[in-house]
């Protein structure tokens, strides 16, 4: 276009320049100012302008510029705004022909419009958002909005400022075109944590006079990035908790905080302990931070807890802390007690203060929890002694007695100082053994037993009995016949004791007639070392039993003569002819006799008393009546069975003496001579038989004492003497081995002016005659046999 204006101005040059005139004005003069007085310029005449209607032509009809011919001058039509008129031509100029006719003629005007400083540099938008992540590297260019100004040259965009600079710088790039490129580079880091938005203005100034800017604002939200650790809020915890508290006991609390935003600052608390117990016995919230229990905790294992705790965030930044957790004791432990050493059994002569058992007390407790006091119970004669270290003894204290308490049960209590407090308890058996201190003591004081005569040797009369309050081999109690003698012979050959059972066995028949009673003692002894020994008095008494018969002193019968009793004939009714006087060495009822006439030569003249043996007339005594009467009595004793006698009684009829001779002595002549020679021979039989029979008893006596004192030898020694007795003398009677019986001989004085000695066998022939049925059974058997009899003794004596 500029070419065409161009074109034109040099065409009109070469056809009808006449003139130029060259203005030069502002843009945006007001309307009526005036641009140029063009009369005087081209130098032309007003009239010439009126007439020649002189008028502006502008090629493109603007019209801004209108010609005033009254005045000839140019003036402005209409606001000219350079900017819309010439845009960023530098040089903007209008081009004018006035064109006159009559004749036709034209004049260039060129009309130069200054620019004047009427636009600012103006921005597109009013602001501008940036959304920068605070993690942004420095240096980071961030492209801005350029302003535009209409204006040109020094009126033009000169340059951009940015405020404020403490982050981004400005930074302007000439580009090819001449403009420049505005971009903000990022200088300083971001942090969101200090400043999440931020605004920043961009002023862009032209060079006008005066100046005039444009801005633009920068809105920049910094976005987070997790570049902030969670931290705690303290390095270390404290917390103290006591032990065997509930699971799920919080212990502590504990908190981080992190200083991004949203996600970044969400944090998880987690423990991180991996060698010791801590993750089983703690864990830890992972949002709140509360540290609880899961597991139990004992004093007596830990003391203290340490837990390394770690917060995170989510963009895996952490932090650390430490919570120390002290355990308080609580007195969760019983003392325990240890026996180190025991003895089961103490013997009952132990002394004061023998140590019995030691013990050792333990509590896993400490302070008073642990502090231990034990003790036993009373009414024992023990005592707890306590030393250093929770040792304790317990020792006796007191006399022992295993016969009352022959065992104890200690129960040692062991219990701490704590609150409540806790105990344990153990019970110790313990024995008391014996020790022989007691010796036996006998049931009764003395014994009395009583034995019926004649009884078979070996006969148990009866039983004694210790007891010894001791134990086993102490009261083991063995019976020993004490030596004693009766009647001058050793009690032993009467009586023997069972060592073991106590029983006292005859070894004798004993004869009522020659002993009532004896008396010895029988001593208990023990079996404990020394042994312990009581003795206790036996006495035996003999019964009587019937074994005697009557035995009739008087009539007295002879064999040389014969006796009778004299009635006259004028004796009366109830005449005491004469009395039989009988004994029974036998006593009580087996003595008491009672007297019966057995037979009579007549019956109806005699009578005897029951009692008194008085053989009295029952009628009055005729001429008719024998001289010779014969009564045999029999006199019989009151045992059981009873046991009699029978003799003669010879009465004579007669009122005088010779007439009772005559008739007497005829039938007794040849009787006495074969008597005299009978009573020689026995007499000499029996001296040779009691000569046999001393020279053996001495043989045997001697013998005996011999093994006595060979067992008196035996006994010193200490041997158990244990007497037993024979089993033999049961057999003897019941198998009869020895089946000898003794002639049981009848020594009897019958008259003290003559000494005589009769075998009933004889007698039987006189006038005393003796029951051979009550003779055959006396039981004076074996008598002697018993002192000649001997345990291990292969002689046996038979005499
Ligand atoms: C001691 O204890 C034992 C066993 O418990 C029991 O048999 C015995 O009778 C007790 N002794 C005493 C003297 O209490
Ligand atoms: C029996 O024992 C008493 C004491 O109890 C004693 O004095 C006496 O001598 C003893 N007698 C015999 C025979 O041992």
């Amino acid at each position: 276009m500029n070419g065409q204006v161009l074109m034109f101005v040099f065409l009109f040059a070469l056809d009808a320049v006449h003139g130029q005139a060259s203005y030069s004005i502002p843009e945006e003069m007001s309307r009526g100012s005036s641009v140029g007085n063009i009369a005087q310029d081209l130098g032309l005449e007003i009239r010439r302008l009126i007439s020649g209607k002189a008028k502006i032509y502008s090629r493109n009809n603007e019209d801004y510029i209108e010609l005033n011919r009254e005045k000839g001058a140019l003036l402005v039509k209409e606001r000219i705004d350079r900017e819309a008129l010439c845009a960023h031509t530098a040089l903007c100029a209008l081009h004018l022909q006035i064109i006159l006719e009559n004749p036709m003629e034209f004049y260039s005007v060129t009309v130069h419009i200054a620019d004047i400083n009427d636009n600012a540099p103006s921005f597109d938008k009013n602001e501008l958002n940036f959304k920068l992540i605070e993690s942004t590297n420095v240096g980071a260019k961030f492209v801005l909005e350029r302003a535009v100004d209409l204006d040109v040259g020094i009126n033009g965009l000169q340059n951009y400022v940015l405020k404020p600079t403490d982050h981004f710088s400005l930074k302007l790039q000439n580009n090819a075109d001449g403009n420049k490129n505005v971009e903000m580079v990022l200088q300083k880091p971001l942090d969101r944590e200090k400043e999440e938005q931020m605004s920043l203005v961009l002023t862009a100034v032209d060079g006008g006079e005066p100046r005039m800017s444009g801005t633009i604002l920068i809105l920049i939200t910094v976005l987070d990035a997790n570049d902030n650790a969670p931290v705690f809020t303290q390095p270390i915890y404290k917390a103290t908790i006591a032990e065997n508290s509930p699971v799920g006991t919080v212990v502590v609390t504990v908190s981080a905080s992190d200083a991004d935003g949203d996600l970044n600052s969400k944090i998880s608390y987690s423990i991180t302990n991996t060698r010791d117990n801590i993750r089983n016995i703690f864990v830890v919230d992972k949002e709140k931070g509360q540290v609880s229990l899961i597991g139990n905790i004992d004093f007596e294992k830990s003391r203290q807890f340490q837990i390394n705790l770690l917060a995170s965030d989510d963009g895996g930044l952490t932090d650390s802390c430490k919570v120390i957790i002290d355990v308080e004791d609580v007195n969760d432990n019983k003392p325990i007690i240890n026996i180190m050493s025991k003895s089961n059994v103490v013997s009952e002569d132990a002394e004061m203060n023998t140590a019995v058992t030691m013990i050792n007390t333990e509590d896993l407790d400490s302070a008073e929890n642990g502090n231990v006091n034990c003790f036993i119970n009373e009414n024992i004669p023990f005592v707890l002694k306590s030393s250093k270290n929770n040792f304790y003894t317990l020792v006796t204290d007191g006399e022992l007695d295993r016969e009352k308490s022959s065992e104890y049960n200690i129960t040692v209590t062991c219990s701490d100082e704590g609150v409540p407090s806790l105990f344990s308890s153990v019970t110790l058996n313990l024995h008391i053994s014996d020790v022989n201190d007691n010796a036996p003591v006998f049931d009764r004081s003395s014994y009395e037993a009583s034995v019926v005569e004649n009884n078979t040797p070996g006969l148990s009369i009866c039983t004694v009995k210790a007891s010894d309050a001791d134990w086993n081999q102490n009261a083991r109690v063995s019976y020993i016949l004490e030596d004693s003698s009766v009647n001058g012979v050793p009690v032993s050959s009467y009586v023997s004791v069972n060592a073991e059972s106590g029983v006292i066995h005859a070894i004798r028949s004993f004869d009522f007639e020659q002993l009532k009673e004896f008396h010895f003692h029988v001593k208990a002894q023990d079996g404990g070392s020394p042994p312990l020994s009581s003795n206790v008095s036996v006495g035996i008494h003999i019964q009587d039993a019937n074994d005697n018969g009557p035995q009739v002193l008087y009539p007295v019968q002879t064999s040389g003569s014969v006796l009778a009793e004299i009635v006259p004939h004028s004796a009366d009714v109830g005449y005491l002819v004469t009395k039989v006087v009988a004994v029974d060495v036998d006593s009580g009822q087996n003595a008491w006799l009672s007297y019966k006439v057995h037979k009579a030569t007549d019956r109806a003249l005699f009578e005897v008393g029951l009692h008194n043996g008085e053989i009295r007339t029952v009628r009055q005594v005729t001429d008719k009546d024998a001289v010779k009467q014969r009564l045999t009595v029999v006199v019989e004793d009151n045992g059981q069975p009873s046991r009699s006698a029978t003799v003669i009684v010879n009465v004579m009829v007669a009122d005088s003496f010779p007439e009772v001779l005559s008739e007497f002595t005829d039938f007794n002549l040849h009787d006495k001579e074969y008597n005299d020679k009978l009573t020689f021979y026995l007499v000499l039989a029996l001296a040779v038989v009691s000569f046999l029979f001393i020279t053996c008893l001495l043989l045997i006596i001697s013998v005996k004492v011999y093994r006595w004192r060979q067992s008196r030898i035996l006994y010193h020694s200490n041997l158990p003497v244990i007497p037993y007795y024979l089993p033999r003398y049961s057999d003897t009677l019941g198998t009869g081995t020895l089946p000898h019986v003794y002639n049981y001989e009848v020594c009897r004085t019958t008259d003290s002016r003559k000494s005589d000695c009769k075998l009933d066998r004889t007698a039987s022939h006189n006038l005393l005659v003796m029951d051979p049925t009550l003779t055959r059974t006396m039981p004076m058997r074996q008598s002697e046999k018993n002192i000649l009899d001997e345990p291990d003794s292969p002689l046996e004596k038979q005499s």
